[in-house]
């Protein structure tokens, strides 16, 4: 048996948990910011940073007390090296730096963006797909605050990334609309509740990069997102409509706004998605990030991908920032240094790096 403490601090999320074998989620503690940013409409970085340094020492404690365990008891220490916010990711990198070196443990820097794929596969059975040859090639839909990206992960564990936002993510997309329409941050949440009774065909917002209105798809942009477009129509429309800055806004007008705006942003995600399913005769879908918590992405998905493709939707707990998708991951790299660690050198990275191979996928290969 393996324990594995993950540590996660990329954004306003502080988390700690512990996870056995790579599989068992024996805690998940998440201390969240959330009210601290929301006056600012955003995440302030140097705010979540000291957030993060009062928050974490009781997270911790909390991740050991509900999992039953001490700091003995842990074999590793996989923490978030990025991508993230610097300011926030120094406080858990150094944090995870300092509990590995009082207790002697072997420390591992951890890819965030891989954690979310992985957190996919956390709190189900469908972790047994990983080690099938045939649940290969899977295709996972990034979706979060920083990341929209489509990355194929072929069983031999390579991997590479077929599209990214060329400038919003979905969530950033979801967050500024909500902000347009004064509903406060985070936006994705408060959008889907929103839109909950509304009119999603009220107003009929482009989707950008997929032909939709008729003009050609260059090549390059086949797998390529942008959501900045849908978010300019949507301040177009509210100009239109004569709203002004101090005047609220009617509640079926915004619900039919709101609707309108997440089916725009859901609708490209699950045209993209499935265009790369069907060219890679994808066996496994995986939706991961903060986004895959929306409801009317998972219900599209879940209508459209034919029964003979595995569809994995993170389960909502691993789909926004935690800890346990760090000591899920964690474990791999434990595994396959024998429990040696990274050392105390590594330095916190702020944006994504090319990813070629994903160490969670065909283990067995
Ligand atoms: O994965 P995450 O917690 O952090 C990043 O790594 O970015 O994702 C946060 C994003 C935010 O943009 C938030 O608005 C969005 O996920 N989000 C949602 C929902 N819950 C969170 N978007 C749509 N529907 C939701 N239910
Ligand atoms: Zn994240």
């Amino acid at each position: 048996m393996t324990l594995i403490l993950g540590i996660e601090s990329s954004c306003d999320e502080s988390a700690c948990a512990v996870v056995r074998d790579g599989v068992e989620v024996l805690s998940s503690a998440v201390a969240s910011q959330i009210a601290r940013h929301a006056a600012h409409g955003g995440v302030v970085p140097e705010l979540a940073a000291r957030e993060h340094l009062s928050a974490f020492p009781r997270v911790l404690d909390e991740a050991l007390t509900t999992a039953n365990v001490s700091m003995a008891d842990i074999d590793g220490i996989a923490v978030t090296q990025g991508p993230g916010l610097i300011p926030a990711l120094l406080v858990g990198v150094n944090f995870a730096k300092g509990l590995a070196m009082r207790h002697g443990k072997p420390l591992y820097g951890v890819n965030h963006f891989a954690g979310h794929i992985y957190g996919a596969f956390l709190g189900s059975r469908d972790h047994e797909l990983l080690e099938d040859e045939n649940a290969y090639p899977m295709l996972a839909l990034v979706v979060s605050g920083g990341h929209t990206s489509l990355l194929l992960l072929h069983a031999d564990g390579h991997a590479r990334h077929l599209g990214f936002t060329i400038d919003d993510a979905a969530g950033e997309a979801l967050d500024k609309a909500a902000k347009l329409l004064k509903l406060g941050y985070p936006g994705g949440p408060i959008m889907q509740k929103t839109a909950g009774n509304g009119d999603k065909k009220r107003f009929n917002f482009p989707r950008p990069l997929t032909g939709a209105a008729g003009k050609a798809l260059s090549e390059e942009n086949r797998y390529n997102f942008s959501f900045s477009g849908i978010k300019t129509s949507l301040l177009y429309t509210l100009e239109k409509l004569d709203i002004a800055e101090d005047q609220a806004i009617e509640p079926q007008l915004l619900a039919d706004l709101a609707a309108s705006f997440q089916e725009a942003v859901v609708d490209v995600l699950v045209r993209k998605a499935m265009r790369a399913v069907r060219d890679f005769n994808v066996k496994t879908l995986i939706a991961a990030g903060g986004v895959a918590c929306n409801a009317s992405l998972r219900e599209r998905l879940t209508a459209e991908v034919p029964t003979s493709v595995n569809l994995l939707l993170a389960k909502p707990a691993y789909c926004t920032d935690n800890a346990a998708m760090i000591g899920g991951l964690g474990f791999y790299h434990y595994m396959a240094d024998n429990g040696r660690g990274d050392g105390f050198g590594f330095d916190a990275f702020a944006r994504l790096p090319e990813i070629t191979a994903i160490r969670f996928a065909g283990r067995k290969q």
